[in-house]
């Protein structure tokens, strides 16, 4: 892709990175929207690339880069993260430009080695280092676990450009650079999103970050993932949300997650979704046969209350249902309360294994969970309304 162009960001500063418009699928998470993977060129005294892109893409961003300076000039590049969507393109972007030195933190000189062997010139950095790019200066700041042990963010001084990688990120392909030429609800709708679905089990640490990214007092002008737009008039917006999705607070919200074979456990989650309605919890259905469960767990997040059920097939969940609770376990949602609820037909193992299940992740269930034999009567449904009542009443509490 020779056509290719870099955007600006500042007068010494570009997007260089790739647009990735026909992704639907990043590993396991639904991306309707596409994404981007961004690289950053800085044209200081020593020229820097900041990150690189996923493989198929590095025809892409050497012709970005190309539209600014030819690539051999680059002298530097910073690896914040070595996940290969960042990575992917690193060894060759390396051949191509033959950098005097490739900046990683230590974890990320033992990944990029694990990944790609002896690829090249890497100098190991840690939290509080700064270098010299001659007329500008860059700090780094490791950020553990956000998303990656080598993830780490740098800091371009003079520009105040934060490169966060993965943080502060989304799953969006757009031709709009920055946050506010992008519809804002779309982009929290995607940043709630990706934290859900990718950093939701590191809350605690990213709780930290952003207690420390605060300390550091650092004046940014710009804040600068590797996927989606770049923020520079909704940074204090997104870091407040980042704050909130890392502290789980109990949320005056539901989530019915379900599958049915004949009805039956449709049917009992549409009563349970009438009684937290009546109780005054906004409540989502998602019915797993046509929902993706990236969309699920988003909700999840979102919520102070879920419900699963399951119909019981050969003695155990519907397979739906078993994949979602697997992927929800693995995400470590906390502060939830919950049931679960089913119909079957002649043995019924669901509900108790779904109790069970939710039980091991933490959800403290309000009921023992609702069986139904085949098919729901108005007592059962009326006793699913109830459920729904209660588990409203006691959100209601919960949430002040
Ligand atoms: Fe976008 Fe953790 O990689």
């Amino acid at each position: 892709m020779k056509t290719a162009q870099a955007q600006k960001i500042t007068e010494k500063v570009f997007w260089t990175g790739a647009m990735d418009w026909t992704i639907r699928n990043f590993h396991g998470y639904s991306t309707q929207r596409g994404t981007s993977y961004n690289a950053y060129l800085v044209i200081a005294d020593k020229i820097t690339l900041v990150d690189t892109v996923k493989y198929p893409f590095r025809e892409e961003l050497l012709s970005r880069i190309s539209s600014v300076i030819p690539p051999e000039k680059i002298d530097y590049i910073i690896s914040n993260h070595s996940e290969m969507d960042h990575s992917g393109a690193l060894p060759y972007i390396i051949e191509k430009t033959r950098p005097e030195k490739v900046f990683v933190s230590v974890n990320g000189a033992k990944a990029l080695r694990a990944h790609f062997g002896d690829i090249g010139p890497l100098v190991p950095v840690k939290t509080g280092d700064k270098i010299s790019l001659g007329n500008m200066d860059v700090s780094f700041i490791e950020t553990k676990m956000l998303h990656w042990p080598d993830s780490m963010f740098s800091y371009l001084h003079g520009e105040e450009i934060l490169f966060s990688q993965d943080g502060f990120g989304m799953h969006l392909a757009s031709s709009e650079l920055f946050d506010d030429e992008n519809d804002y609800a779309i982009l929290e709708q995607e940043a709630a999103k990706y934290y859900a679905n990718i950093l939701l089990p590191f809350s605690d640490l990213i709780t930290k970050c952003v207690d420390l990214y605060k300390s550091l007092n650092l004046k940014v002008k710009y804040l600068a993932p590797d996927h989606g737009p770049v923020w520079r008039k909704h940074i204090g917006d997104i870091l407040g949300l980042y704050e909130k999705w890392a502290q789980q607070k109990p949320q005056r919200r539901a989530v019915i997650i379900y599958d049915t074979m004949w009805n039956s456990t449709a049917m009992m989650a549409d009563a349970i979704a009438e009684g937290l309605r009546v109780a005054g919890v906004p409540v989502r259905l998602y019915p797993m046969t046509a929902s993706h469960r990236s969309d699920a767990v988003t909700e999840v997040m979102n919520s102070g209350a879920v419900f699963v059920g399951s119909p019981t097939m050969n003695n155990n969940i519907f397979p739906t249902i078993a994949d979602i609770l697997c992927y929800l376990k693995g995400l470590k949602p906390k502060n939830k309360i919950g049931a679960a609820f089913g119909s079957f037909g002649w043995s019924g193992e669901s509900v108790p294994q779904l109790g069970e299940f939710m039980k091991g992740m933490g959800i403290e269930l309000v009921s023992e969970g609702i069986s139904v034999k085949y098919v729901p009567d108005e007592s059962a449904l009326l006793k699913c309304r109830d459920l729904g009542l209660e588990a409203g009443r006691r959100l209601n509490e919960k949430c002040g």
